[in-house]
Formats: C-alpha cells, structure tokens, sequence
C-alpha cells in the first residue's frame, strides 16, 4: 500500500467542493482499505451486477459496460496476482477498485456509479461477504457433526461417569455423551441457515439513501448477485447491519459450545482423569518439564470465545446509538466480523481435527463411572419397583446406605446385604443387579436416554441425515 499525504491535493473522486486534501491523521482514521480490501471480490461481483443492469435499462450505453465489465475483470486480475497497488489515500476497495478501473479504461469507468452509493455498495459487499461465511460455517459444523457422531458410533455402549456440578452424578455413555454436542451443533448449523435465508436481499440500488431518479432495475441485479429479492426499504438497506450481528451472535453461541467442549478436553486429558489421549498432532510440549503434553488446541479454542464475543458486543456498541441511516462509524463493523469469522472457522477445523483424533481410555471411563456412588439413583428406584417405597422414602434409605458404605470406605456394590437389611429389611440379593453400571445404562432406555439402544438408534438417525 502506498501512502500519498499531500494536503493540496484534494480527493480525486469526491474532492469537487475541496480546496485541500485531508490531514494525514485524518486519512488514518478514515480509511478502511488496510482491512476492507477482503472485499474485493464481492466489491467487483457488486459493481459488474450493476454496469450490466445499467446497460439492459438503457441507462449506460453497451459498449461502456461492456468496457467496464471487462475492465474490472483486469482489475479483478491484477488484485489477485498481487500486482494492484491499494492507495490509502483513496479510502476504501470501492474508491481503490473504481479508480484503478478508469485509470485502465478510461471515460466509461466514470459512468460506473451512475444510481448508486458507497452507501449500498458497502452493504452488498459486506452481506455478500457475510453470507459467504455462514456456508463456510454451515460446512465446518457438519464436518465437526460427522467427527463427533464417529466417535459415538465406536463408543456407544462405553460406559463414564456423567456428572452435575462436575460431581459423579449416574453413569452415561461415551456415545451419549458425544451425541449432546452434536444436538448443540445442530442447533448452531440452523441458526447460521435462519440468518444467511434472513440476509439474503439485495441492498444495492438503495443508492445514498433514498433510491435513485435513474430507471435502475434492482430486482435484476438481486438475481445476479444471487439474492432472494431486493430490500425493500432505501433507508432501512443503507442502515442496517442485522445480517452482520447475527452472524457474530450464531457465532458466539457456537464457539461457546467448542468451549465447554475444549474445557472438557482440558479436564479429562489431564493426569488425574486420563478419561481421553489427544493425538500429538492436537499437542505440544514443555520446554522445561519433557513429561508434558498440553492440551494447547483445547485451550486456545476455549480463548476463541472471548474474541467471538468482544467482536459482537462491539459492533452492538457501534451500532446501538446510530440515527437512521448509514454513519462513518458503521465502517468499524468490518474488522470486528473478519475477525470472529476467522476465529470461528479456525476453530470448527481444530475441533474437528482434535475429535477425529482422540482416542477415549475406555478402561479409564467406567472404572470412574462405577465410583463414587453413581448407581444410588438407580438404588433408590429398586426401592421403589420392588418395594412399592414412595420415592422420597426411597430416597432416604438410599443416602442410609451411601453414608455407611461411605464410613466402611467401600462402593455401594461391596456392601453386604446383611449390612443392607439392617438400614431397610426388605431389600434382597436381587438389588446387586442394579448397582453395576453396565445395567445401570442399559436400564436408562427413555427416549433420550442414555441406553446403549438409544444411542445406536440416534447414531444412525445422524449418519443418515450427515450423509
Ligand atoms: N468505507 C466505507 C464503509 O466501510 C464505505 C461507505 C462510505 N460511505 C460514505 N458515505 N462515506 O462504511
């Protein structure tokens, strides 16, 4: 980029009314180029749509549009082999792109903005950009989708502990267990499908803010662009950053749940879990302690959050005190955006790639499943089957049983059932049935539940709609 601060010269493309340039401070601060230039392609797609519409309305001549359809295609060109020369001193993609396409083809690139603005320019860029990403991220969820329904299908009837307040609560399996992030997900996938279906109208032809007096065809150019229809309202498509603050906000909602995900790989990788192995590919090591393997990846995803977030309360911020319609302000919406989406998309592949990899110890699991108590529900429901005991009842005698097996410094099933009748004299040798783990899961077969059969059910239910 290079950077011209010649206070005499005043702008070329809007300077008509100025007898001097801006300050270089000023030229800083007002412009967007060093990040908005990821707009280029959409900047060019945008403003082909709109020489070829305003050449079918008669409203440019056809060999100006044809020179300026063209004529961007070369600019289009010179951008993406590196050799287009972005200048601060035009502000913006818009200006850089609109410049360099008269400087290539002369008079007709001057007619190019005839009914329109930056104003809707910079709204069919940034929505063509944004919608864009929600495929990209619709894609990158279905990969994580498919990563975690694998690892269920493998592990379906493997049994863990499943805990409340990271408490041993009943034991659950390792399918089910996956299978809850994959709900999350699902719910995430439609929600980036709910806002690129919402933000899919054509802002351009909005022109500054009113429309235009020009015969423009706008309906013409949303179809060329790929859109649904136009926006209705001028000042409303000027104005609006919705589409965008729904994408920050699908996104903040997803990369929460990579988060507690990424949390739940830092605490099982650990030493003192050992429930998952992450692959030394997801890794890395200490430089001071060699039997280190941290779980970096995980971490780093649990980060993203903060990120994703800030960028979305920030251009709720930006936006909240706007009167109606477009302000200079609302050019700080982009570089919030660029940064969640990369963010977002960075960690859907390393989530993806860390589930792929890891292997769970399945040993590991259900010996820690079978401690601290997790079959006492399953106790207290024996109590209620066999017995006819009210559930409260039941409930009683079942904490009787954990606090004495807790003082013997023992396990419910290694209780005696001598020791058993003395807290309830109807409990008999068919209650050891229920306090292993295998039979504690394979029971739990409510639609939901964590039963092995309910898994599969669900497992295969997600492999057909996955593909
Ligand atoms: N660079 C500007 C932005 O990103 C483009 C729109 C500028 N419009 C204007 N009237 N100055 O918002």
């Amino acid at each position: 980029m290079t950077a011209s601060p010649d206070p005499k010269a005043a702008n070329q493309m809007w300077g008509g009314r100025f007898a001097s340039g801006p300050d270089a401070i000023m030229q800083a601060i007002n412009a967007s180029i060093g990040f908005d230039q990821r707009l280029y392609a959409q900047d060019i797609a945008g403003s082909r749509a709109h020489a070829a519409m305003l050449a079918a309305t008669g409203i440019l001549g056809d060999s100006d549009a044809q020179a300026i359809g063209e004529g961007l295609l070369t600019v289009l060109s010179e951008i993406e082999t590196g050799a287009f020369q972005f200048k601060v001193e035009l502000e913006d993609i818009h200006l850089n792109v609109e410049s360099r396409l008269t400087e290539i083809i002369g008079d007709p690139g001057k007619r190019l903005h005839t009914g329109r603005s930056r104003n809707d320019q910079v709204a069919v860029d940034f929505r063509l950009w944004v919608r864009d990403q929600c495929d990209q991220a619709i894609a990158g969820i279905t990969g994580l989708m498919r990563a975690f329904v694998a690892q269920a299908d493998v592990g379906a009837d493997w049994v863990m502990p499943g805990f409340t307040h990271l408490q041993t609560a009943q034991p659950v399996t390792w399918g089910h267990h996956m299978l809850a992030y994959v709900e999350m997900l699902a719910r995430d996938r439609s929600r980036f499908e709910d806002a690129r279906a919402r933000m899919n109208e054509c802002p351009l032809g909005a022109a500054a803010l009113a429309g235009t007096s020009f015969p423009i065809d706008r309906h013409m150019t949303a179809k060329a662009l790929g859109f649904d229809r136009p926006t209705a309202n001028s000042l409303d498509s000027v104005s609006d950053r919705d589409f965008a603050l729904e994408f920050l906000a699908a996104s903040s909602i997803c990369a929460m749940h990579l988060s507690r995900f990424a949390e739940e790989l830092v605490i099982w990788s650990s030493a003192q879990f050992r429930f998952v192995r992450l692959s030394d590919r997801w890794t890395t090591g200490s430089s001071i302690m060699p039997q280190k393997k941290n779980p970096d990846a995980a971490e780093l995803l649990r980060a993203k959050l903060g990120r994703i977030l800030g960028a979305t309360v920030a251009l709720f911020t930006i936006m909240k005190g706007l009167a109606l319609t477009y302000s200079k302000d609302m050019q700080e919406d982009k570089e919030q955006v660029f940064d969640a989406a990369d963010s977002l998309m960075l960690g859907l592949a390393a989530m993806t790639g860390m589930v792929g990899d890891m292997t769970a110890n399945r040993e590991v699991l259900e010996a820690s499943a079978a401690s601290g108590f997790s079959t006492a529900t399953d106790l207290a429901d024996w109590l209620v089957k066999t017995l006819n005991l009210p559930f409260r009842e039941a409930h009683h005698v079942t904490g009787t049983l954990v606090a004495l097996a807790e003082k013997k410094g023992c396990d419910l099933p290694d209780l005696m059932i001598s020791e058993m009748t003395t807290v309830h004299p109807g409990i008999t040798q068919d209650v050891y049935s229920v306090l292993g783990v295998q039979n504690s899961v394979r029971s739990r077969l409510s639609y939901g539940g964590t039963a092995p059969a309910r898994v599969r059910e669900q497992v295969a239910r997600w492999q057909a709609a996955l593909g």
